[in-house]
Formats: C-alpha cells, structure tokens, sequence
C-alpha cells in the first residue's frame, strides 16, 4: 500500500536532525526510554479510525490529557522534553513526542524506525478512556485497537514495546494467549 506522507521543509528536516540529537543525549543521561516510548504510544493510541479524532497532534502536552488515568506520570516525560522543544520552535509537539519514542527504540537497540514529521498540533485533547485497559482481555484490546484501524497482528507487533518494561509487565506481551 503506498502512503501519502506530508511534504515538510528542508529546515524543518535538518531541525529534526538536530533535535534527534538532543533527545538521543537526554534520553540517555535520563535512562528515560520507556518513559519517552510510553508517550509516544499513548500520544497515538487514542486515534479514532472513524471520527478521524485523537491521535499523535501533540494534545498531550495539555494538563487535561495528562490526568487521565492511563497517563500517570507522563508528566515527566512532558516536562523533561520540553526544554529541548523550546530549541526547535519550528518542529510541532506532535511531531517532538513522536520522535522521542523513536530515538528511544533507537537508542536501546531496537529495530530503526523510519520517522516521517509533518503532523500537525490540534488545541483538543481526546475524550479519556481510548488506551487500553491492561485487566481486561483480548477482545478488549481487540476492540481498542480496532478503534485505531488496527489489526491484531499490529497489537502483537506493538506490544513488542515492552520489551523496553520490567520483566513484571511482560506478560502484557502475548495479549492472545
Ligand atoms: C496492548 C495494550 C497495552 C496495555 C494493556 C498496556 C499496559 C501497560 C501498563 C499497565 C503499563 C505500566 C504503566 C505504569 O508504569 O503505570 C505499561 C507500560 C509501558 N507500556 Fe504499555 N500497554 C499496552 C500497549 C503498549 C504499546 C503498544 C507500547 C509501545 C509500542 C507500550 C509501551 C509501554 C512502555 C514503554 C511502558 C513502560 C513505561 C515505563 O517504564 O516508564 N505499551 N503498559
């Protein structure tokens, strides 16, 4: 299937060059990975196939997407970022978070995530309750992710991002057995 990315500037490119540079240097004095990988999912994974609602827009840098429930102590990850952000004015929140989760797969020796920038900021967080709820089964998280337009080889794929938790969260990873 062939993908319509956004076209974005050559300065906006090279911003984003620099800007990985600085994420790789703090995400690795930090040693903050699954933090910053964490956000980037959670940024995402509210995106709504249908409404065309959620997503990466960069709404989690908003005090009301924070609070909810499933987002607890990404805060951290808002606040160790942003004086990195403050460097690139060019580059939208969107973009920043996402590309945080990438140098963070990077960085720990995870596969290298082809990165496209051009998302744009929305001023509208998504309505709470669209991650999924780790004490409920599959057909939940079918349900979750099928929101996303996803299928379940995706949600074993991505679930793969644990592998960046402590062994006490892994069983999260085989969803279906
Ligand atoms: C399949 C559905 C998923 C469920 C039910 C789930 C649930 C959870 C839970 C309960 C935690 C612990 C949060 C805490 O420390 O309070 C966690 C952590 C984490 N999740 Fe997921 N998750 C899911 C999918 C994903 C995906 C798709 C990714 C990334 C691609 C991801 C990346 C992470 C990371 C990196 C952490 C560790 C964060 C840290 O240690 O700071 N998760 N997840």
């Amino acid at each position: 299937m062939t993908k319509n990315y956004p076209t974005v500037s050559e300065d906006y490119k090279k911003s984003v060059e620099k800007a990985k540079k600085k994420l790789r240097g703090l995400i690795a004095e930090k040693n903050c990975a699954p933090l910053m990988l964490r956000l980037a999912w959670h940024s995402a994974g509210t995106f709504d196939v249908k409404s065309k609602t959620g997503g990466p827009y960069g709404t989690m840098r908003y005090a009301a997407e924070l609070a909810h429930g499933a987002n607890n102590g990404l805060d951290i990850a808002v606040r160790l970022l942003e004086p990195i952000k403050e460097q690139f004015p060019n580059i939208t929140y969107a973009d920043f978070y996402q590309l945080a989760g990438v140098v963070a797969v990077e960085i720990t020796g995870g596969p290298e995530v082809p990165f496209h920038p051009g998302r744009e900021d929305k001023p509208q967080p998504p309505p709470e309750g669209r991650l999924p709820d780790a004490t409920k089964g599959s057909d939940h998280l079918r349900d979750v992710f099928g929101t996303m337009g996803l299928s379940d080889q995706d949600i074993v794929a991505l679930s793969g991002g644990h592998t960046l938790v402590s062994a006490s969260f892994m069983y999260i990873q085989s969803p279906f057995l």
